[in-house]
C-alpha cells in the first residue's frame, strides 16, 4: 500500500507539474471552490492505480463520487491540494494520499512535484522526507513560533479564523498562509512550521498529513483540545511542545505577556 501510495502521488504530481506552465480549464464547483483539468487528470491516474491493485478497498477522492469512509481500508485522496494557487501560477501545491484502516490513518504520502519532496509516514515507523527521517521543530514557546493557517471558503469560517488570529498574532513569532493545507501539515512534520490550524478542513486535506505529523513527533487536536479525526473540520497541528500554550491562547485563556 505504501509503495502504491508513493507511486500514485508521484505519477499524478509529475503530470500536474507538466501542465503547470500552460493554460487550464477551470470549473467553479462552489463558493470560492474550483477544480481544473489537472485535478481531474491527477485523480484518474491515482484512482486507476489504486483500483488495479486494491479493488476491494474504498476510495474517497475529492473530485469523485463517494464520501463514506469504510470500516476496512479507505484511500483518502486529494489529487491536487492548492488548486487556487495552481490557477494563479503560485508554486505551492501538492498531491495527498492517506490510507485509513477502520477510520484511523495507517499510511500517509504528500508529494510536492515542483520541489520533488515526498513526505511519507507509516503507522509506528516514523516520518520521512525523500527517505530521510524528519522530526517536528523544537520550538518550546509560542513567542518565537512560526504559525501556519489557511482561509476556508465560507465567510463564517473566515470570521472565526479572524477571531483566533486576533488572539494569536500578538503572542506568536509570525504567521504564514501557504494556500495548501496538506503541504502546511507536511511542513509542521518537517519542522518548517511550528504549528498550523484550519477550521474548514475535509478528510482529504488531513488524512495523510495528520499521520505524518504524529509520526514526526507532533500532535493534532481539535480546537477544543480533543483528539483530531479526519472527519472533523477543525484541526490544530503542532510540534507538541507549544500545543497547550497555543490552545490556551486560542481559547482566550492565556494571560502571559509575550515580551517577557
Ligand atoms: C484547499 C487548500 C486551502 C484550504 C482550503 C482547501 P483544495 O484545498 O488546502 O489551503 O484553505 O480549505 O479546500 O481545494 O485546493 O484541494
Ligand atoms: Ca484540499
Ligand atoms: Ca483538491
Amino acid at each position: 500500500m505504501l509503495k502504491t501510495a508513493i507511486e500514485a502521488a508521484q505519477r499524478a504530481g509529475r503530470m500536474i507539474a507538466e501542465r503547470y506552465p500552460g493554460g487550464r480549464s477551470i470549473t467553479v464547483k462552489g463558493f470560492r471552490d474550483l477544480f481544473t483539468d489537472a485535478d481531474i487528470a491527477a485523480q484518474e491516474v491515482i484512482l486507476e492505480l489504486i483500483q488495479a491493485r486494491f479493488s476491494d478497498h474504498t476510495i474517497v477522492s475529492e473530485e469523485a463520487r463517494g464520501r463514506e469512509i469504510s470500516s476496512g481500508y479507505t484511500w483518502v485522496v486529494d489529487p491536487l491540494d492548492g488548486t487556487t494557487n495552481y490557477t494563479h501560477h503560485h508554486p505551492v501545491f501538492a498531491v495527498s494520499i492517506g490510507v485509513l484502516k477502520g477510520g484511523e490513518p495507517c499510511i500517509g504520502v504528500i508529494y510536492d512535484p515542483l520541489r520533488d519532496h515526498t513526505f511519507v509516514a507509516e503507522q509506528g515507523c516514523g516520518a520521512r522526507l525523500n527517505d530521510k527521517a524528519i522530526h517536528v521543530s523544537r520550538a518550546a514557546s509560542l513567542k518565537n513560533a512560526l504559525v501556519g493557517q489557511d482561509w476556508g471558503h465560507s465567510n463564517e469560517v473566515r470570521e472565526r479564523i479572524l477571531l483566533f488570529l486576533h488572539r494569536i498574532i500578538p503572542k506568536c513569532g509570525t504567521l504564514r498562509v501557504l494556500g495548501s493545507a496538506t503541504l502546511a501539515m507536511a511542513y509542521v512534520a518537517a519542522g518548517w512550521l511550528d504549528a498550523y490550524f484550519h477550521l474548514g478542513l475535509k478528510p482529504w486535506d488531513t488524512a495523510a498529513g495528520m499521520l505524518i505529523i504524529t509520526e514526526a513527533g507532533g500532535r493534532c487536536s481539535t480546537l477544543e483540545g480533543e483528539p483530531y479525526r479526519v472527519d472533523l473540520p477543525g484541526c490544530l497541528a503542532t510540534n507538541n511542545l507549544i500545543h497547550d500554550e497555543l490552545l490556551a491562547v486560542m481559547q482566550g485563556n492565556d494571560k502571559r505577556d509575550p515580551s517577557s
